[in-house]
């Protein structure tokens, strides 16, 4: 049921910009498993796309002190000269790449400059190629933009990677963007240089084309992976592409609600007009707070970054023991995406048959209490998400929970 619907069900008219917008399987499986809390079941949740540390000490320290200076009002419209100085010089030197502060933009969260950037560029029937599984955001968003989501599955075997064919193959007169991110939310997918260069390359050819990177999990990659983005590998697409990053999985800064990104003059100008009309700036105190993540001590990185690598591990080799699950170990970010294929076809002891990724994540919520996403949800099926930004115990119990409901499965 879309969100429209619902909401005229309730005597409300709503736009049709909303139309086509369902409610979020993600939603509406994090309110039924709190549902099933409340009424006293064990259930684990392995759901959130947030990490579980806190935020850093002298961050939160930061905030403290800018408010004490004063620093509770409006600021420049988007982003303070102190906030866009850290943010070129973090472009700099972890990056390799130069953005002058006038190529720099600061919004509510690198959720609202993904909206500031599609209000800004897309005209209805615009179309954005989308590589699937892919954070549902981005496909909502372009919607409500009046832009057309182009959605192109990359499958395990692909490595949950766009292919240089398929994006020749997708790009049509009316492409707008296209928007890549590495590491992936749902898939932990990452795109190495090798991986980046043909991509680019089919971009030089289609100068009408633009380049939209959400690199919001940089930090989060293992096993000695080099992440790079992709201005940093073809400079010639500096003026056409928006290379989006933020503080809220690196610092564990979710709620501070700050994110950033670097692009074109013209593009980020536009951008501010949007923002002009939406939030007036991004939050003074986060602003102070993201100057000192961004230039303050970095070493923790390194730390958390392991404790994710190990939580990892055993998410991933805890599935891989379970018959009919096949887990591809990804290179970042905080989630697994692993396949259940071969479960598809089997019958519960309650008799009722798991037809798709949906009917499997609805018969481990109800049966072993573990609450995960279907890959539907993201675009691509047999699959399910786990996200291991949980406690190394929860996730030792909800492994055996699911092997235990698998091994029921006949
Ligand atoms: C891939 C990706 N990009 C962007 C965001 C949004 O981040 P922010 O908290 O900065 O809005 C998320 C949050 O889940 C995400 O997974």
């Amino acid at each position: 049921m879309t969100i429209a619907t619902k909401i005229e069900e309730a005597g409300f008219r709503p736009a049709s910009r909303i139309a086509a917008i369902g409610v979020s399987k993600i939603l509406q499986i994090g309110a039924r498993a709190a549902a099933m809390k409340r009424e006293g079941l064990p259930v684990i949740i392995l759901g959130a796309g947030e990490p579980d540390f806190d935020t850093p000490d002298n961050v939160k320290q930061a905030a403290k002190a800018a408010i004490d200076r004063g620093e509770t009002k409006y600021t420049a419209l988007d982003g303070t000269p102190e906030l866009k100085k850290a943010i070129a010089e973090k472009f700099r030197r972890e990056n390799g790449i130069d953005y002058a502060l006038d190529e720099i933009t600061v919004a509510t969260g690198a959720k609202q400059i993904l909206f500031n950037a599609f209000m800004a560029s897309v005209n209805p029937g615009d179309e954005v190629i989308i590589p699937t599984p892919y954070w549902t955001s981005y496909s909502d968003i372009v919607e409500i933009c009046g832009g057309v989501p182009v959605l192109i599955p990359c499958d395990a075997e692909a490595g949950f990677r766009l292919k240089a064919e398929q994006l020749e193959k997708a790009i049509t007169p009316k492409t707008r963007w296209v928007l890549l991110n590495s590491p992936s939310n749902p898939s932990g997918a990452a795109y190495s240089e090798a991986d980046y260069r043909p991509l680019l390359d089919v971009l030089l050819k289609h100068p009408h084309v633009s380049l939209m990177v959400d690199d919001m999990y940089e930090h989060i990659v293992y096993d000695g992976f080099r992440f790079v983005t992709p201005v940093a590998i073809e400079p010639k697409l500096k003026e056409r592409t928006l290379t989006i990053n933020g503080v809220s999985k690196a610092y564990a800064m979710t709620g501070w609600r700050i994110g950033y990104a670097g692009g074109p003059k013209a593009m980020i100008k536009a951008m501010a007009v949007i923002q002009s009309q939406a939030t007036s700036c991004p939050s003074s105190v986060s602003q102070a707070a993201s100057v000192e993540a961004l230039n303050g001590p970095q070493e923790f990185l390194k730390e958390r970054q392991a404790s994710f690598k190990h939580r990892r591990d055993l998410v991933v080799s805890g599935l891989n023991a379970i018959p009919g699950i096949d887990c591809r170990t990804p290179e970042g970010a905080f989630y697994t995406f692993a396949g259940c294929g071969g479960l598809i076809g089997k019958t519960t002891p309650a008799g009722k048959v798991i037809e798709t990724d949906a009917d499997f994540t609805d018969y481990l919520l109800e049966v072993a209490h573990v609450a995960v996403v279907p890959g539907s949800a993201f675009g691509l099926s047999p699959y399910f998400r786990i996200s291991y930004a949980t406690s190394e115990a929860e996730l030792k119990e909800a492994l055996q929970r699911i092997a235990e409901a698998c091994g029921k499965l006949a």
